[in-house]
Order: C-alpha cells, then structure tokens, then sequence
C-alpha cells in the first residue's frame, strides 16, 4: 500500500472525479476526509469507501467561503494532521463572453480559485511544521488552451496553475510538493450536460477520440501522493487523450 498511514482530505468529493480519487487514495491506505458542499453525498462516498474496509469521514463544507473553510481545517487538524490534499471541487456557468452574468464569473471563480487560496493556506502552515505534505490541484486543459463559453471557467483553471507553481515554489524546502493535473474531457455529471453538437465537436478535438474517465485520473492522483512522487513539483500534468499535446 502506498499511502498507509496518511491522512487526505479531497475536496468536492460527493461525486465525480473527487469520489473516485478518494476511493482511490482509500484503496492504498489512506484515511480519506470525504468533503463536499452537499452533505449526504460526502457520507455516502465515505460509507462507500467504509464499505470496501478503508477509513473515511465526510465532512460539509463551502470551500469558496473562507471563514466557514478555514474553520473546517481548523477542526480537522485537532484529531488529524493533514498529509494529502486535493483541491478538486469546481463549477462551470458556461457562456459566450458577451452574454456572461457578472454573478456567472464570480461563482466560478469563488468556488474553482478562491477555494484554492482558502484551503491551501491553512493546510500548507501545519504541512510545512511537519515537513511533509502532497498538493495536488485539479485545474482543467481549458486553462491552458481555452475554450469558447469557458472564460470565467478558463480564467480560473490558469488562475490555478499561478497559484500552484507559486506555492510549490514557496514550500519545495519544507518538503511539500504542489502539483496541477489538468484533466481532459471527462465523463461525469459536469460534461453530461454538453449537447450532442458540442460533444461530437469535442470528439473531433481528441485524438484518443473518447471521453476520459475518473479513472483515468485517480492513479496519477495516487502515484504523486506517493513517497515515490518526492522530487516532482510545480508540475501541470494534462491527463486528455492528446487534446493538448
Ligand atoms: P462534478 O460536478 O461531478 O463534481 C464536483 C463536486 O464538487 C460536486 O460533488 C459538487 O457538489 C462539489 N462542489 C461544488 N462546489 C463546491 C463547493 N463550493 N464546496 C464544496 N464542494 C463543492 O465535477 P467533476 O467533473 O467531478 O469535476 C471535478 C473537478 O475536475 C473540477 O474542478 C472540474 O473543474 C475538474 N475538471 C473536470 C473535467 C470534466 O470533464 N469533468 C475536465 C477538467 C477538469
């Protein structure tokens, strides 16, 4: 087991990539902090992960609201140091530039780059007293190439790739690492709501011509949480079926 003895905390883990990332992280020994902003599907991933005899938790949280997140950690890091943490929750309000609510941009950029800043800090102060600690980010490809509808989303995934070079650089001597992994096309309930026109568009755009899965992120997930990830930092590591290559 890789990741015995390790305590995660994934964030928007109630579905989707995060739940399947946190099954992972469970599956090699981690003791996984289940969050989510909906309650009954972080215990319900957690029953799941307690289910397949691992050892998990859940725990409701905002994590675009800083006081109600730092409050979370705080919590947490009275029982439990935190090793691991993925910052994963996020949200899409699709539309074209022109016709983009101003509240379109702000939730995403709250709940998608706020979060980062809100979770990280707090985090990275007991990660750097230990003197051990494994960030990973999950931005999107859509930050590194864009995509039509995606500005506010688009500006918030580069946004996450600043942010995560800037912290690893700050905490590479205190023996964190910080590491991005920008994800493809994946089929969860984010993606099943493009249209048939926009998904034969995307199909076109991937050479691998599929839809990734959560699957196909969660052992990358493992493998930089790991011992064997120790010299790896500031990385973006695009994980897309050669959209972006
Ligand atoms: P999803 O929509 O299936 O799951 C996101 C989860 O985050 C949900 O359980 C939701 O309740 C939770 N969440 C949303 N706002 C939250 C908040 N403020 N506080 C706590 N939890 C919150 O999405 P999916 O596809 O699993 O995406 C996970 C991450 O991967 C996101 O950051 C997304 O941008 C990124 N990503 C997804 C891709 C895809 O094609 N599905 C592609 C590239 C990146």
């Amino acid at each position: 087991m890789l990741l015995k003895g390790k305590v995660a905390l994934i964030t928007g883990a109630g579905r989707g990539i995060g739940r399947v990332i946190s099954l992972a992280l469970a599956g090699e020994g981690a003791r996984v902090i289940v969050n989510d902003y909906i309650e009954e599907n972080a215990k319900s991933v957690a029953e799941e992960i307690k289910a397949a005899g691992g050892e998990a938790e859940s725990v409701q949280c905002n994590v675009a609201n800083f006081e109600e997140t730092t409050n979370m950690i705080k919590a947490i890091l009275k029982n439990n140091p935190v090793d691991i943490l993925i910052n994963n929750a996020g949200i899409t309000r699709d539309n074209l530039l022109v016709r983009m609510k101003e509240s379109d941009w702000d939730d995403v950029l709250s709940v998608n780059l706020k979060s980062m800043f809100n979770c990280t800090q707090s985090v990275a102060k007991s990660m750097m007293k230990q003197r051990y600690g494994r960030i990973i980010n999950i931005a999107s490809i859509v930050g590194l190439i864009g995509n039509e509808g995606q500005a506010n989303y688009a500006a918030s995934k580069s946004g996450i790739i600043g942010f995560s070079k800037t912290v690893a650089r700050e905490l590479a001597t205190r023996g964190v690492t910080v590491n991005v992994i920008a994800p493809g096309f994946i089929q969860t309930a984010m993606t099943d709501k493009l249209s048939d026109e926009a998904r034969e568009k995307l199909f076109a755009s991937i050479p691998m011509k599929r839809l990734g899965t959560p699957e196909d992120i969660a052992p990358l997930v493992v493998f930089l949480c790991s011992d064997k990830a120790g010299y790896i930092t500031g990385q973006v590591i695009n994980v897309d079926g050669g959209i972006a290559m």
